[in-house]
């Protein structure tokens, strides 16, 4: 999740407050809500079946995906196409779309975190720090896994902070869309970004 992605489109806000982009009114964000108030262990089994259940909705591939892999073609980078954040920060909800050849810094996030393909298949990259964290600005990476998600094959998820270092993208080539859930921010920013050529981190600017 990168805020500056988001793909323009018109904000409006529903009668329980959240803030809701116009061509996704269609998304459940009541058990988001619920599953936002839960300690971050819970909270991922939760989202994780919340999102491997959205993915299997027809509802869901046909007013939220589709579109969107056919929109996908004419795009040169991945991008957020609908995002659902509770006011309070609270929870976020999100809709990627990932052009063929796409793909994230490696990074980790603030707050714990789901993801789940819908269409295509996502190449998830997992990371783990070899340095103790005591160094402004260092970070030394080791890579643990990878593994390809498609459709079926359940969500991922990741634990705040650097437990957590992972990078998305699609080395494929066909586009790929997945729909992420994220909890209770923690931080002012977002997360972390992470150079691992030059054992580099730095707070997450975009
Ligand atoms: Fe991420």
């Amino acid at each position: 999740m990168i805020p500056s992605k988001t793909k323009p489109g018109e904000d409006a806000a529903n009668d329980t407050g959240e803030n809701l982009m116009t061509t996704a009114r269609t998304l459940d964000t009541d058990e988001p809500r619920r599953i936002s108030g839960l300690p971050t262990g819970p909270a991922l089994r939760r989202a994780a079946a919340f999102l491997a259940d959205l993915v299997k909705d027809p509802a869901f591939l046909k007013t939220e995906v589709r579109s969107l892999i056919e929109e996908a073609s004419g795009r040169e980078d991945w991008y957020v196409a609908h995002r659902h954040e509770a006011e309070d920060g609270a929870f976020s909800l999100q809709v990627f779309v990932w052009p063929p050849g796409t793909g994230t810094r490696i990074h980790d996030h603030s707050s714990w975190g789901a993801y789940c393909c819908a269409a295509g298949t996502v190449l998830e990259e997992r990371y783990g720090r070899l340095d103790d964290g005591s160094r402004p600005d260092h970070a030394r990476l080791r890579k643990d896994w990878q593994l390809w998600w498609g459709p079926g094959d359940g969500a991922s998820t990741v634990q705040p902070g650097d437990g957590g270092i992972h990078r998305v993208g699609n080395p494929g080539e066909s586009p790929a869309v997945s729909v992420h859930l994220y909890g209770p921010r923690t931080g002012e920013t977002d997360g972390r970004d992470y150079d691992p050529s030059q054992d580099h981190v730095c707070d997450r600017r975009d």
